[in-house]
């Protein structure tokens, strides 16, 4: 479903991607961990084209993102169609990012209805359908501001979930919660994987990989230095660089 194939980012002299190959089959979730700086946000905005990638390329249900290609180059897509890629690619951030004007109901109907132009009736529908999955609906009239973190993580989970996506992109969804409210967040999360969406999760939280990912992959200084299932990433790493961050955030 998702192929990231040789990506290289540079800002500047700094080389933030140095080549990652990723490939996340549908219905698998792939949870991608390593230390602040290693590019893991933005690997995730690559998959989007948030970000301009450098060389390599990546595809989703194999068109690919952000460009087209015409014999060995590849062209930078218009911003209608890279919004028309985007509008199929769900992105949870860190800091939530709901339209704090809109209510709950608003924030979540707002892509299906403006940028997806699908029907009134069936965008409500789904609206209350997916605030009821997150455990939301008694919610649908407030405003951003009236809910705890852990609820407008939800919000923005169902946000996500309303553009029908073909993969959804957690960047450390849970790191701006309250302790408490973290678990709520993963359980909804754990819903999703269980009934089969495509997710890529940045996430530190090493119990969610454990049971949930179907392949971890630690990323540092820009590559990939491992990947493989949890049992073999996480309990019996075979880098260096691995075992020092694991034991780390362990
Ligand atoms: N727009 C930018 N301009 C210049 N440098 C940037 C930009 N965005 C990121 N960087 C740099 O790229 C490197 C990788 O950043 P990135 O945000 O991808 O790391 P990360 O693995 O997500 O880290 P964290 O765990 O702290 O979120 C960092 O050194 C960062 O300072
Ligand atoms: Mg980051």
């Amino acid at each position: 479903m998702v192929d990231v194939r040789g990506v290289h980012k540079s800002y500047g002299p700094l080389e933030v991607l140095r080549g990652v190959d990723l490939r996340v089959g549908a219905g698998e979730v792939t949870v991608v961990l390593g230390p602040s700086g290693s590019g893991k946000s933005t690997l995730l905005r690559a998959v989007n084209h948030l970000e301009k990638i450098d060389r390599g390329f990546v595809a989703i249900d194999g068109e690919l993102i952000g460009y087209r290609r015409s014999g060995d180059r590849l062209h930078e897509l218009k911003e209608r169609e890279i919004l028309r890629q985007r509008s199929r690619i769900g992105f949870v951030f860190q800091s939530f990012n709901l339209f704090p004007h809109l209510t709950v109901r608003q924030n979540v109907a707002e892509a299906p209805l403006s940028a997806q132009r699908r029907p009134r009736e069936e965008v409500e529908e789904l609206t209350a359908e997916l605030l009821d999955r997150v455990g939301l609906r008694d919610k649908a009239d407030a405003y951003p501001r009236q809910l705890s973190g852990g609820q407008q993580q939800r919000v923005a989970i169902a946000r996500a979930l309303a553009l029908r996506p073909k993969v959804i992109l957690f960047d450390e969804p849970t790191s701006a919660l309250d302790p408490e409210l973290v678990g709520e967040v993963l359980e909804v999360m754990r819903d999703l994987a269980r009934s089969g969406t495509t997710m890529i999760v940045v996430t530190h939280e090493i119990g969610f990989a454990r049971e949930v990912a179907d392949t971890v992959v630690f990323l540092d200084e820009g590559l990939i230095v491992e990947q493989g299932p949890p049992a073999q990433v996480l309990d019996a790493p075979r880098h260096e660089r691995t075992r020092a961050f694991l034991g780390k955030v362990l």
